[in-house]
């Protein structure tokens, strides 16, 4: 029987999370840890060779109900862990939006695929922005509302009077260490915990406007290549982060266990739990100082391809 495989890739937000929501800048790198999927036609709905009800799998629901499909035969594969911070449930969609496409022989439009996986994203989480989503998508570097002069347009997207400038952005030569928790944080009620105390706290709403602030700041250092400029930005962003209440005690032991052999560390993704990255040009000692303080290190290759059909 015919089948239809597609992989895109995680990423990891350099700047700009939570703050995205509301239409702030943000930049996301793609990173070499994919997920990747299968669809096959089938009668009854079968996911990984169960047989399951999607309502538990409101990504994948989503997906197919865009296109009109009640069940099909899905396989999953993934190097991404879930709820880690590094975009597994967008590379999920964006992956299953792409298998589906060739599956039902439509064209394999960047656009369009980023514009149906932002939907998963937003129906599954409650609120969402499209940085993981186009980033897992288009691949290489991704900002979302970055000034003009700083990339290449490639499409906008709009949600609820929120509108999004999804562009490429160059990205300097950068080595990163992800520092993994181990903790299990899922995005939505995050998102909503910030949503709540921006909406009640004009002090929170300051934070988020300020992330926006940083965040261009960050991203003209990455344009002058001024990586000693960027690392400082990203751990003042980790602060303002934390006092928004998205870190957690892990997380800061590890930024700060990364921050003598770094350049700036920070959490990365929605937080909670989730992961941490440090920019560094000594991953050995800062693999080394996350390891002793039981957290789970590795190096990961930034600036990947998006998404692909596998033949
Ligand atoms: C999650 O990777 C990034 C957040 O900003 C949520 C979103 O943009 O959808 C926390």
């Amino acid at each position: 029987m015919m089948t239809s495989k597609a992989t895109a890739p995680g990423k990891l937000i350099i700047l700009g999370e939570h703050a995205v929501v509301y239409g702030k800048p943000a930049v996301a790198l793609a990173i070499d840890k994919t997920f990747t999927c299968t669809v096959q036609k089938s009668d009854t709905m079968y996911l990984n060779n169960n047989n399951v009800n999607l309502d538990a799998h409101p990504h994948i629901k989503t997906i197919l109900e865009i296109h009109g499909m009640k069940n099909a035969a899905i396989t999953t594969e993934s190097m991404i862990p879930p709820s880690s911070g590094l975009g597994s449930s967008a590379a999920l969609s964006v992956a299953l939006s792409a298998a589906v496409r060739k599956h039902l022989g439509k064209e394999i439009d960047e656009k369009e695929i980023s514009k149906e996986a932002f939907e998963a994203e937003y129906t599954a989480q409650g609120r969402a922005s499209p940085i993981d989503t186009s980033c897992s998508t288009h691949g290489k570097g991704v900002a979302l509302n970055c000034p003009k002069n700083m990339g290449k347009h490639l499409w906008t997207l709009s949600k609820n009077s929120q509108t999004w400038d999804v562009s490429e952005v160059p990205i300097p030569n950068m080595t990163f260490v992800v520092g993994y928790t181990g903790i299990r944080a899922a995005t939505g009620p995050l998102v909503e915990k910030v949503r709540k105390f921006r909406e009640h706290n004009k002090f929170a709403s300051d934070i988020v406007d300020e992330i926006g602030d940083i965040t261009i700041e960050g991203m003209k250092a990455m344009n002058d290549n001024d990586i000693e400029k960027l690392g400082r930005i990203m751990t003042q962003d980790h602060k303002l982060l934390s006092i928004l209440g998205v870190s957690c005690d892990e997380l800061n032991k590890f930024v700060n266990a990364s921050l003598p052999y770094s350049y700036g560390a920070k959490l990365t993704g929605s937080g909670g739990g989730g992961s941490m990255i440090a920019l560094t040009d000594k991953p050995e000692l800062v693999c080394e100082a996350i390891k002793l303080r039981g957290g789970q290190p590795f190096v990961v290759k930034t600036g990947v391809d998006g998404v692909s059909i596998d033949f």
